[in-house]
């Protein structure tokens, strides 16, 4: 933590910082919002300088992929948003949890990724670290911290968590997860992309935390970007360091739409949460749904760690449908739906809906819900609209004849 960040975060409160972290006057010449720094070659004005030794670690202009005073205000507001004191940001979501893995692991390694980690994350594991000498073991989120520490081995070097879980949305312990490995010598990263703006991952033993920025941080389903956040000169200086090494950039044009996002991510996601969970509380009502898989509804796996280490939740959440509905009803209804868009990706101020059955990958249990899940992401329309499409939807599948 930086004297600047200490004496900010003591000053002032986070929906303050949301507003005002990251405008120094030196990104914007004066103005509110920075301007878009496009840029490959940097002139100097004599060889000397261009000689002259400088610092990948530190904000200095020497060529456009080092990052540009577009980045470094969004590099800025997301460290705050973290409670880091340093972010990288990269090109996806995705590469921001890869970044991290090549910065930590090498040949030999042993790495600990939840059973119900993001599929490309799990992807990246069997066809790319495996293919370099690291070896994965995927461990049940909900595992205890006595049965996590018989799965470290004494090559392991990172675990990593992902709370809530992909799909399945299981909250970890992730505060007793990551006393585990730090008494064990391995460093813990955690895919933070559901938890922003509800969960401080330093404060809970995280060393290294990851944003897919692409979802509440641009907001508007038209950006794709992530942020790796660092807590330490050590820790920064590795993530720095590789994705440097991989050439990671992100366009200035991105990070300028991600910095407009951001500004008003606590309002939009204050008002998608409140009718997040009116619309989860509907479907929990509902006959032909078993299961609301939302971290802040009891009943949902790791709904006690939710309450605990959480100041709240986003707007997506999951179901399980009765135990009989079939894959082809749960489909119908799906088609049949009118304000929630069938697509990958959530965050974004629209609705949308996945099939999950039929896509989840899990090895460390039976990945066994009792019947078809289906996940859902609310958007900014009004609640009362977007359950008279889902009570239609219903309707759909309970007429389905497949
Ligand atoms: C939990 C999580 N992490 C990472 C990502 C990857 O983000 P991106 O789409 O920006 O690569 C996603 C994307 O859906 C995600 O859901």
């Amino acid at each position: 933590m930086t004297d600047n960040q200490d004496a900010s975060r003591a000053k002032h409160s986070y929906f303050t910082r949301l507003s005002h972290a990251g405008r120094a006057a030196t990104h914007s010449h004066g103005f509110v919002n920075p301007p878009v720094h496009r840029g490959s070659t940097l002139l100097v004005p004599d060889v000397a300088t261009r000689r002259a030794p400088t610092n990948r670690f530190e904000r200095q202009l020497t060529y456009g992929v080092g990052g540009t005073p577009t980045h470094w205000p969004l590099e800025d507001i997301v460290a705050e948003v973290e409670g880091g004191t340093r972010c990288q940001i990269v090109s996806s979501g995705l590469s921001a949890v890869t970044t991290p893995l090549l910065a930590y692991l090498k040949t030999g390694d042993h790495l600990l990724m939840p059973d119900s980690v993001y599929g490309p994350s799990r992807n990246f594991c069997g066809n790319v670290l495996a293919k370099f000498g690291v070896e994965t073991t995927f461990y049940d989120p909900m595992i205890t911290p006595d049965d996590l520490a018989k799965l470290f081995k004494s090559n392991t070097r990172v675990l990593f968590i992902e709370s809530p879980g992909s799909h399945t949305f299981e909250v970890q312990d992730a505060p007793s997860l990551a006393a585990v490995a730090k008494s064990k010598g391995a460093k813990v990263l955690m895919d933070n992309t559901w938890g922003i703006h509800h969960f401080q991952p330093f404060k809970h033993g995280i060393d290294v935390s990851i944003q897919a920025l692409t979802k509440y941080v641009a907001g508007h389903s038209d950006v794709i970007l992530g942020g790796i956040t660092t807590n330490s000169d050590e820790d920064w200086e590795l993530v720095r360091g590789m994705s440097m090494a991989l050439g990671q950039f992100a366009s200035p044009d991105d990070c300028w739409l991600a910095l407009r996002g951001v500004r008003t991510m606590a309002v939009r996601m204050d008002r998608q949460e409140k009718s997040a969970l009116e619309v989860a509380a509907w479907l929990s009502r509902q006959q032909d749904v078993q299961r609301v898989l939302h971290p802040a509804l009891p009943g949902s796996p790791g709904h006690d760690f939710w309450k605990r280490d959480f100041t709240g939740a986003c707007s997506l959440f999951g179901i399980v449908l009765q135990q009989g509905v079939t894959q082809g009803a749960m489909d119908a209804m799906i088609n049949s739906l009118d304000l929630f868009g069938i697509g990958a990706s959530w965050g974004g101020y629209e609705s949308l809906v996945l099939p999950t059955t039929g896509s989840l990958t899990r090895s460390a249990n039976s990945g066994e819900f009792g019947g078809p899940i289906m996940r859902l992401h609310v958007g900014l329309e009004d609640p009362a609209d977007l359950i008279a499409d889902l009570d239609h939807g219903l309707s759909v599948l309970r007429g389905f004849v497949g």
